[in-house]
């Protein structure tokens, strides 16, 4: 079978700054790819050279068989271009409807051009936008404003769906209520490109992942074999009051430094030593290492670590 996208050596660049460099992977048919890398990554380019949305500077592109270059610039003439709009559903990191229309008239607006469309009050309960429907667009929510992004990239049955950033803005139930219609969109056959850089959507709905940074991939895998890859297990307490990071022992190698939440945090590829060292150090010192935890890699770990290292290559 024909992989549904195809990226090869993909370049772009906006006047003289680089935004994608050289990027490469592939999308099997029927399969969840993740592009997960922070703001500034070249996810959006991507996704949009992909739509046919954006022109690229070098590099090859097959979208479900075709460059949709191709098909964005043969407009109005082109079977193909046809076919592969009629194909594809997009959901753009932000996308500006008409304010006055309502949700229904807004979804039946864009259901049109499709030659097999979905009918309005379908998508409305699948993304749970049904109460809303006879609202004006401009007296959404921006969680409900993103539901019916949603609503219009399914609008058409499409056979393949780029997810720009579908989730931001939900809350916690709403988002597990996207996730629960991109699983149940993929257990039909379709393939999904998703970029975000919610660590934990990607984990929960990518088949695979690609880590991308400064326009390049840097890992890509199922999110197992990342976090596999990455190897360390993660040890982590609390400073003990009095103490700085430079009274606690050597720890072989392993460097020890503040996470976010002000808890230390250890990455270590032994950590039965590492622990050893730490607590017997603590009860030498006779201080206490309070929420001391000894936990495997999250993909959150393994992301921030390839964020890191890119960022002390330079
Ligand atoms: N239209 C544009 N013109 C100039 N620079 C852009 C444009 N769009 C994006 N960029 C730059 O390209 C880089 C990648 O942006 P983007 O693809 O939006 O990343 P992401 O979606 O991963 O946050 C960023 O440095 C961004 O500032
Ligand atoms: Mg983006």
């Amino acid at each position: 079978m024909t992989a549904a996208i195809v990226v090869r050596d993909l370049v772009k660049d906006y006047g003289a700054r680089r935004a994608v460099d050289g990027l490469s992977f592939h999308v099997e048919p029927g399969e969840v790819y993740g592009l997960l890398g922070p703001n500034g990554a070249g996810k959006s380019t991507t996704i949009e050279i992909l739509e046919g949305h954006r022109e690229r500077s070098a590099g090859d592109v097959a979208v479900l068989g075709v460059d949709p270059a191709v098909c964005a610039s043969s407009g109005r003439a082109g079977a193909s271009a046809r076919e592969f709009r009629d194909r594809i559903g997009i959901v753009l990191q932000s996308s500006r409807f008409e304010g006055k229309l309502t949700v229904a008239e807004t979804l039946s607006l864009y259901r049109s051009p499709y030659r097999r469309a979905r009918p309005v009050a379908d998508s409305l309960e699948l993304v749970g936008l049904e109460e809303a429907a006879g609202q004006r667009v401009e007296t959404l929510s921006g969680g409900q404003q993103r539901r019916l992004d949603l609503a219009v990239g399914i609008a058409g049955y499409p056979d393949l769906l780029f997810l720009d950033e579908p989730t931001t803005g939900f809350d916690p139930a709403a988002r597990r209520g996207a996730w629960d219609l991109v699983r149940s969109l993929c257990a039909d056959g379709t393939t999904v490109l998703l970029t975000s850089h919610y660590l934990d959507e990607v984990e929960a709905l990518a088949g695979r992942v690609g880590v991308i940074l400064g326009g390049k991939l840097v890992a890509e895998g199922t999110p197992g074999e990342l976090v596999a890859a990455s190897g360390s297990t993660m040890v982590r307490f609390e400073l003990p009051p009095g103490v700085g990071l430079g009274d606690l022992p050597r720890l072989d190698g392993c460097v020890p430094r503040v996470a976010g939440d002000g808890r230390v945090e250890v990455a270590t590829d032994t950590p039965t030593v590492t622990v050893h060292a730490l607590t017997s150090w603590a009860v030498g010192c006779a201080v206490e290492l309070a929420a001391l935890s000894v936990a495997p890699p999250s993909l959150e770990d393994t992301f921030l670590r390839l964020v890191d290292a890119e960022a002390s290559d330079g």
